[in-house]
Order: C-alpha cells, then sequence, then structure tokens
C-alpha cells in the first residue's frame, strides 16, 4: 500500500456517516473548530483574571468571572463533539488551538480590574458575533442541530458581556 492510500485509510476511520455534503462538513467543521478555540482562548483568559484580579471589588469580581469561566468551558466538548458527529476532525492540541484562535490572549504582568472587564466584554461580544456567523453557515447547510446549540450559547455570550458591561458602569469613578 503506497503512504497515500495508508493515509486515506486511516483518515476514512474518522469519518462519521453523514447526509451533509463533503463541502458543508468541511465548512461547518472549519467553523466550529475555529469557534472551539476561540472558546478555549476565553476560558483561560477568564481563569488569568479570576487569578489575578485585585482592588475593592476582588470578591464580586473574582466570582464573576470563574462562573464565566466554568460556562465556557462547559461549550468545548458539545463543540468538539458536533464535529466529530458531522463526520469533520477537530482540535488536537494547544498548538493547534494558537494557531486558530482570533481572541487575544493577554499575558500582562497587570491589568487594572475596569480593564479587564471591559476586555472580556469585548471578547465576549466577539464570541457571540462568530457564532452568528458560524450559525449562518449552518442554516446555509441545513444543519439545524448545530444551529439549536449556537442559539443558546450565543444567548449565553450576550448575557456574559451584558453582567461585563454592567459591572464595568460608574466604575472608580469620583465619588464611589
Ligand atoms: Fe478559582
Amino acid at each position: 500500500m503506497t503512504n497515500e492510500a495508508a493515509k486515506t485509510r486511516r483518515e476514512a476511520r474518522l469519518r462519521t456517516p453523514s447526509d451533509l455534503g463533503e463541502n458543508a462538513i468541511k465548512d461547518l467543521s472549519g467553523a466550529l473548530t475555529a469557534l472551539l478555540a476561540d472558546v478555549y482562548a476565553l476560558y483561560l483568559k477568564s481563569k488569568n483574571y479570576h487569578w489575578h484580579m485585585s482592588g475593592p471589588h476582588f470578591r464580586d469580581y473574582h466570582l464573576l468571572l470563574d462562573e464565566q469561566a466554568d460556562q465556557i468551558f462547559a461549550i468545548a466538548d458539545p463543540i468538539a463533539e458536533r464535529v466529530r458527529k458531522l463526520g469533520g476532525t477537530t482540535l488536537r492540541s494547544i498548538g493547534h488551538i494558537a494557531r486558530l484562535q482570533r481572541i487575544k490572549d493577554n499575558d500582562a504582568d497587570y491589568v487594572t480590574p475596569l480593564d479587564m472587564l471591559a476586555e472580556l466584554r469585548e471578547d465576549n461580544r466577539d464570541l457571540a458575533r462568530s457564532m452568528r456567523e458560524t450559525h449562518g453557515l449552518c442554516d446555509e447547510h441545513g444543519d439545524v442541530a448545530t444551529a439549536s446549540l449556537l442559539e443558546v450559547w450565543i444567548d449565553e455570550a450576550e448575557r456574559r458581556a451584558w453582567f461585563l458591561f454592567e459591572a464595568t458602569q460608574f466604575g472608580d469613578a469620583p465619588g464611589r
């Protein structure tokens, strides 16, 4: 058997049967895997800020970011398994995440509490936007199962952005 034939045979073992076309599987797997990379990046950033929070609102913000990180982490496995159910393949490693993530890391030594919340608010808003774009792709290919999962996750991302937005209103303003 040639190397090429062996590779094709190995890949066939991961080709879960699906009635969606080859293009649909490729498009949806790609979009969902990029989303998954963003989910891991945002999970770790929320934990980073949970761990490195400081200041007079420490307890509130520390707990808020832990709740949000848990909610983000909870959608990672269902996203990856959707890709496998569709017959595609998904993330393999931290390096793979780093190559695909669109949400930026922040490795700064110190970030002010309000900057942390504002940055996460934008990141969650961006995540909701990417999910909506992926939802559009699902509609194009008739993948109602992924679309219905995304609808719940978009609502959750918007709720996180709302909480982060409100928590930064009047924050650290003079007189407070
Ligand atoms: Fe913790």
